[in-house]
Order: C-alpha cells, then sequence, then structure tokens
C-alpha cells in the first residue's frame, strides 16, 4: 500500500482528500496543528472510510516532527494543505502568512529531499491570475502580482517549487483551485469557518440557519448578466478526487512539474448561487447588496481542457449539489 503525507489533513478540502485517497486503496498519514481544525474529524473520515488514519498532532514549519515523520514513515508522497488562506487576515498580517505558508513548503521539501520523497502536490489558486485578460483562464494564463499577501504566499509557492525541482529530484503537480464549497453527501465533515465567514457560501449556510442576519452580496453593478461577481464554484467531493488523479499522475510525469486548473468551467454569479441555494433547500434567504468588495475579481472560470484530457478528470458535481451539500453539513454543524 502506497502511504502517502497529507498536512492539514483534518482541514476543509484535507479532510475530504483523505476519505477519496483512502477510497483509492492508499495509506494516509495526516499532520495537522488543529489551528483551523478538531480532532473529531479523524473519528468521521473513519466513519465515511471504513479505514483507519494516523494523526500527528504538530506543525509542518517544525523541522524536528516533519523530519521525525519522515524517519518514521515510508512516504511514495506528500499532499500539502497545511497553510493559512484568508485573504482578510492576510492583508491585516502578511508576515504571518509569508511564514506560514512559505516556511511550511521549505520545511517539506528540505525532508523530502532527505528522506528520498520525490510526489508532491502542492494546493494553489486560481488567485494567481489575478484579473484575467481572457476567459476561461488556461494554465497558460499569464500570473499577475497578487491583490493580497494570501495570493502572494500561492506564487512564491509555485515559484519556489519550479526552482527547486531544476536542482533537485522532484515531481510535483500544482492544482489551481476554483473556489471550493459543499461538503461530503454523508454529512459527516465539512468546512468549520472561524467566526464571521468571509466566504460566500459557509455566509449564506450560516444565514440560513439563523447564526448570521443577513447575506451582503458585495456589488450589483459588474459587468455581468445580473451584475453580481462571476465564480467558478467547484464540489469539495470532485477537488478531492482531483488529488487522487494528481498523486497517480505522478508515475508518468514527463516535467517535473506540471500545473492544473481545478474547477467546473461553469461560472455563476453571486445571485446565480442565491438563487440554487433558495431552490435545492426550500429558503428565502435574507439578503441584500451592498458595495463592492475591495480586491474582488469581476468574473473568473476555469478551462479544465487540461485536467479533463491529461488527468482524466472532470466534475461530477453541479451547483445545486453544491449548495445541497452544504446546508446538509450545516444542520449537522447545528446539531453538534
Ligand atoms: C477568495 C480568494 C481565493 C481563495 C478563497 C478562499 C481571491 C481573488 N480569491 O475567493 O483565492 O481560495 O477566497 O479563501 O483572492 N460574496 C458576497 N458576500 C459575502 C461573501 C462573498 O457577495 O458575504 C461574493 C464575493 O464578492 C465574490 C463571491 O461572493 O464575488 C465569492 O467570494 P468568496 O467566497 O469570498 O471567494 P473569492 O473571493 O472568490
Amino acid at each position: 500500500m502506497k502511504k502517502i503525507l497529507v498536512t492539514g489533513g483534518l482541514g476543509y478540502i484535507g479532510s475530504h482528500t483523505v476519505v477519496e485517497l483512502q477510497s483509492a486503496g492508499y495509506d494516509v498519514v495526516i499532520i495537522d496543528n488543529l489551528e483551523n481544525s478538531t480532532k473529531g474529524v479523524k473519528d468521521r473520515i473513519t466513519t465515511i472510510s471504513g479505514c483507519p488514519v494516523e494523526l500527528v498532532v504538530g506543525d509542518v514549519n517544525d523541522e524536528i516532527t516533519i523530519d521525525r515523520l519522515f524517519k518514521e514513515h515510508d512516504f511514495y508522497g506528500v499532499i500539502h494543505f497545511a497553510a493559512y488562506k484568508a485573504v482578510g487576515e492576510s492583508v491585516d498580517n502578511p508576515i504571518k502568512y509569508y511564514k506560514n505558508n512559505i516556511g511550511g513548503l521549505i520545511s517539506l521539501l528540505g525532508a523530502m529531499n532527505k528522506y528520498g520523497v520525490q510526489n508532491l502536490i502542492f494546493s494553489s489558486s486560481c488567485t494567481v491570475y489575478g484579473v484575467a485578460e481572457d476567459l476561461p483562464v488556461t494554465e497558460h494564463t499569464p500570473i499577475k502580482s497578487a491583490e493580497s499577501p494570501y495570493g502572494t504566499t500561492k506564487i512564491i509557492g509555485e515559484e519556489i517549487i519550479r526552482d527547486y525541482a531544476k536542482h533537485k529530484e522532484i515531481k510535483t503537480v500544482l492544482l489551481r483551485y476554483f473556489n471550493p464549497v459543499g461538503a461530503h453527501p454523508s454529512a459527516q465533515i465539512g468546512e468549520l469557518p472561524n467566526g464571521v465567514p468571509s466566504n460566500l457560501v459557509p455566509y449564506i449556510t450560516q444565514t440560513a440557519a439563523g447564526i448570521r442576519e443577513q447575506l451582503v452580496i458585495h456589488g450589483n453593478d459588474y459587468n455581468t448578466s445580473d451584475g453580481t461577481c462571476i465564480r467558478d464554484y467547484i464540489h469539495v467531493v470532485d477537488l478531492a478526487k482531483a488529488h487522487v488523479k494528481a498523486m497517480a499522475f505522478a508515475d508518468r510525469m514527463t516535467d517535473c512539474v506540471d500545473v492544473f486548473n481545478v474547477g467546473t468551467g461553469q461560472g455563476s454569479t453571486v445571485l446565480e448561487v442565491v438563487q440554487a441555494f433558495k431552490k435545492q433547500c426550500n429558503f428565502d434567504l435574507n439578503y441584500t447588496i451592498g458595495p463592492r468588495r475591495a480586491g474582488d475579481v469581476e468574473k473568473i472560470f476555469a478551462d479544465t481542457q487540461k485536467i479533463s484530457s491529461v488527468l482524466e478528470w472532470q466534475a461530477k458535481y453541479d451547483i445545486n449539489d453544491m449548495m445541497y451539500h452544504a446546508w446538509m453539513w450545516q444542520k449537522t454543524l447545528a446539531k453538534k
């Protein structure tokens, strides 16, 4: 059985990916510092997959812990999720983001080199494209300077990996996520936002649950069909499956580094997302239109031809499924 180290494996995308890796026959070890997750997720992963998973509570930045982990296990590959991802917080505290997101990657690369582990999957983001001139964005769309320190850590992370690969034996798949939403259909795992969510879908479900009073839509004067921003929302289970495909691809990679967009290829406006939620969940959501949010891109969605032809991956879930599963998960949270 091939053993995979999943950093941040109790987090939102990490936990769904662990389930899919186990279903595909991989053995998984998680390292997670519990900063944005809880230990209970480990048991819920096992409930879904029926497979045990080893958890090491620790930080990827702690080189002693990482060294011990690599000494104890013979890893086939690493999937690196452990990073901060709040755009607003990164603007307030850039150093925190540089230290954690870049430091964590460097510490992992060092251990992979020392112990001869070659395969890495790195969580990147469509944020690297900034305001793209042509849509949909392909993997060749130029990378822009980022709007936030969070985005900068993704661009620098990609750059470090490309540079490192020129000098050391490594095979890395960079996955550029569009907007991951939804939850596992079992409603056992999902997103656990800390405090007031800044992302759209947790804000919608928390408003429907009565935790937030009203959703504020950030602007309806954009150049789109209904004036609200367009994003490519991707179901977290589909995204998790893309990681399994990327890990299998490592063996047949011809270049040391390859990059894939992970989206549905379908853009939805904020109002379309709200409508899908209302329809799927039979809910009249309380919302209002507010001013534009600083730093928001008007529209972005993915060209998915490369991932579909090379990794043979396609999204299965649509926006209606995403809303329904996000709502089922919110109901699970309400019971806890
Ligand atoms: C941002 C980041 C992305 C990151 C993601 C997760 C950028 C350009 N994008 O995505 O890289 O992976 O966060 O942290 O940096 N909206 C509302 N009301 C709300 C919340 C959101 O109208 O209360 C709107 C936004 O204006 C936007 C859309 O919903 O048009 C999606 O917003 P959000 O979920 O925050 O994701 P992004 O900003 O696209």
